[in-house]
């Protein structure tokens, strides 16, 4: 006779096998994004040329247009800056729920670039860096590729057998340990970000963070082996189907539950500051010479293609 406990522990079985099946919390489109975002008017940690805006102010002066299937979200294309002043006008949205385990797929057009621009779409706690990051798309000046990238506390490392598409630039994750460079990995496609993201039609992003870690995938627009509950934004998702993630990040030597906490979503824009303001960095990018608080200050032309154009955002728990 089947026992309760033998039917839980069926019931458990099965449990593990769909542990890669999640199924949609939360849809943004449009302007879902303002309600469900804050506009974090707040001085940028990372010391940027950067004034970001409140939802009023961002909504009034188009910085943040929000309509139909569209959330456009740019820096200040036409303003000169004294350089006394506040730093060129931005964003920095911030969800206003949290999460832990979860998938995030981001639809997105178009990425900021430019010399100068710091884009970036990330997740982190409210007790940095004990609640730890995820970053999922970084970069600096529109060149390169993406960078997916875990913050945290000592004692987070990702050593071992790793299955990923990316490259591995450091394995210890602990910010102390790494002048807050955290554990990064690579992306090898060059359609992963900047000039080459936009001329593409941009892509979609992905991020499960579970007990077992944390892999972010990503597909250029077009790309023949999108999985279609992605391109679909459907309401359940199956990551097992998806391939081989283009950074793995095991919870081998990671006990997630120790370093990383319930996280909001933040999509923000910032310019300079401590990694695309380094003279080496900034000057070694194609057409980015002089200073990169000059150019912020002076060209505002030069932040004609800096804005996020995105479709969607969807969270599966
Ligand atoms: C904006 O994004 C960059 C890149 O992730 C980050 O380092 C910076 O701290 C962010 N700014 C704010 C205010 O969160
Ligand atoms: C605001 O920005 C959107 C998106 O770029 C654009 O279509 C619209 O014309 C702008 N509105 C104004 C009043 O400039």
């Amino acid at each position: 006779m089947f026992s309760t406990g033998a039917l839980l522990s069926l019931t458990c079985l099965v449990c593990s096998v769909l542990g890669t099946t999640w199924k949609q919390s939360d849809s943004y489109v449009g302007t879902q994004f303002l309600s469900g975002f804050d506009h974090m008017a707040i001085a940028d940690p990372t010391h940027g040329r950067v004034n970001y805006l409140d939802q009023a102010t961002a909504v009034q002066k188009n910085i943040t247009y929000a309509h139909g299937n569209t959330l456009i979200l740019r820096a200040d294309h036409t303003t000169k800056l004294s350089a006394s002043g506040p730093g060129r006008d931005s964003f920095r949205l911030m969800s206003k729920k949290t999460y832990t385990n979860h998938v995030t797929v981001w639809n997105v057009r178009h990425m900021p670039r430019g010399c100068g621009t710091w884009p970036a779409l990330w997740e982190f706690g409210a007790n940095w860096p004990a609640q730890g990051e995820v970053d999922i798309m970084e970069g600096v000046n529109g060149h390169g590729s993406n960078q997916a990238t875990l913050h945290t506390t000592a004692g987070c490392t990702v050593g071992g057998s790793r299955s990923m598409t990316g490259t591995s630039l450091g394995t210890n994750c602990d910010v102390a340990a790494t002048g807050n460079a955290g554990c990064s990995v690579f992306d090898t496609s060059s359609k992963s970000f900047g000039i080459n993201f936009n001329s593409n039609g941009g892509g979609f992003f992905a991020m499960e963070r579970s007990s077992s870690g944390v892999k972010v995938w990503f597909w250029p627009r077009h790309a023949s082996n999108i999985p279609s509950d992605v391109l679909n934004g459907a309401t359940s998702v199956n990551t097992a189907n998806w391939g081989t993630p283009m950074a793995d990040f095991p919870s081998t030597s990671c006990d997630m539950a120790s370093h990383f906490g319930p996280h909001n979503i933040v999509i923000n824009l910032t310019f300079c500051g401590d990694w695309a303001g380094q003279a080496a960095i900034y000057n070694s990018q194609d057409g980015c010479s002089g200073s990169c608080v000059d150019n912020v200050n002076n060209n505002p032309g030069s932040f004609d293609w800096a804005y996020f154009d995105v479709a969607w955002l969807k969270i599966y728990q």
